[in-house]
């Protein structure tokens, strides 16, 4: 049985380029980059030349603005940790109900008496306007946080304009960018974003490495303190070998990217224009708004979603519920519960989400299969007067 991988806001497979781009780093060119002889200037040579790419892709000003990271839980700390700390670790903190726990829950850890929190609600899309960060400024706002692209349902956020509010109000702007990147345009030094961050495994990249984009003259702290590599901002050798393959994802994300968007938006009509004309009671999640071009979160009315994603499974075809970054979980969505979503659509939501690899093939095995598994599905559900 062919098997059909449609979890790529999960994780995404890595390319062979970026294997063989690694592979010298993990054998001969095992050097420290912080080594003055030959071996560490390789190495550093190296690294410097993925954080150029990296920098190409979101257009900021200087390579020296991309921190290496572990990914983009490290990244999101870093930013709102370190940006509160710079601002004297006091203040307020203004995000969104929708975002990655890798910022809500920093956030929640971060709140005490002497920093506040504000989480925006979204409109039905998953959508929170400049107009309502606006609103909800306050004189002691030291950080606005909000995503660039929603990893559960793929709404897109106006990053541009809510940036540009920011920079009026003089208040800095983090925008958790790690399923956004390659996938839609991004320039950094236009927006005016402070902070972005981004994970290589979301981009054909390996696991475990990631980058923190700090604009030039933005205040952070470390939160690492060691050896002082990444300008002091974070400290602890660099992975080598993992931050050559994030390199080497965003050159080809840079090169690639726009195309590969066109062709996954095209498919993902297509899948959700079938399934709503073979399947009844669908509801497109976040439909409404503009999109992550390869995500989709459906609702099955009256069908589990966790039951369904088994059924999908043994067909071989792998999609999720909720978000696989909380491990287990089987907590209705935070996303859908602030998008308001009915219970019936939260249960039976399902996230297919297609990336490099992704094919018209993979699309027709998955359009085969789910009208029957649905109906399967939906015929095992306890009628609703049962459920109690
Ligand atoms: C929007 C968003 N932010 C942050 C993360 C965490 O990134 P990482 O797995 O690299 O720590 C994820 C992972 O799913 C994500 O989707």
């Amino acid at each position: 049985m062919k098997r059909v991988y449609l979890d790529h806001n999960a994780t995404t497979p890595v390319r062979p380029e970026v294997a063989e781009a690694m592979r010298p780093f993990l054998g001969a060119l095992f050097g420290n980059p912080n080594s003055i002889h030959g071996f560490g200037r390789e190495a550093r040579a190296a690294v410097e030349e993925a954080r150029a790419r990296a920098a190409a892709l979101i257009g900021a000003a200087e390579p020296e603005e991309i921190l290496f990271t572990s990914g983009g839980t490290e990244s999101d700390n870093l930013a709102l940790r370190g940006a509160l700390a710079a601002a004297g670790g006091s203040g307020h903190i203004l995000t969104s109900a929708v975002e990655h726990h890798a910022v809500l829950d920093t956030c929640k850890a971060l709140e005490s008496g002497k920093i506040r929190v504000t989480c925006l609600p979204p409109d039905k899309a998953g959508r929170v306007t400049a107009g309502a960060v606006a609103g909800a400024l306050r004189p002691d706002t030291r950080l606005v946080s909000v995503m660039w692209g929603n990893n559960e349902v793929g709404t897109l956020q106006p990053v541009g304009e809510i940036a540009a509010l920011c920079r009026e109000r003089g208040v800095p702007f983090h925008t958790d960018a790690v399923q956004a990147l390659g996938k839609v345009p991004m320039n950094v030094r236009e927006l005016g974003v402070d902070f972005l961050s981004a994970s290589a495994h979301k981009i054909n990249g390996p696991k475990g490495a990631g980058f923190l984009y700090v604009r030039t003259g933005a205040r952070l702290a470390p939160l690492l303190t060691g050896g002082g590599q990444e300008r002091d901002l974070r400290s602890g050798t660099e992975n080598v070998p993992g931050i050559v393959g994030l390199g080497e994802a965003c050159r080809l994300a840079r090169e690639e990217g726009p195309a590969q968007a066109r062709a996954l938006a095209a498919l993902r009509e297509r899948l959700e224009s079938a399934v709503c004309e073979r399947i009844p009671d669908v509801v497109v999640n976040g439909g409404a708004a503009e999109r992550l071009p390869g995500t989709s979160n459906l609702s099955f009315i009256g069908a589990e979603g966790e039951t369904l994603l088994i059924r999908l499974d043994l067909e071989g075809i792998a999609v999720s519920t909720g978000s696989a970054c909380s491990a287990g979980s089987t907590e209705p969505s935070h996303v859908l519960v602030a998008m308001g979503l009915s219970l019936e659509a939260l249960r039976g939501s399902l996230r297919f989400s297609l990336g490099w690899g992704s094919t018209e093939e993979d699309v027709g095995r998955v359009l085969d299969v789910l009208p029957e598994a649905v109906r399967r599905v939906r015929a095992m559900a306890p009628k609703p007067e049962a459920r109690r």
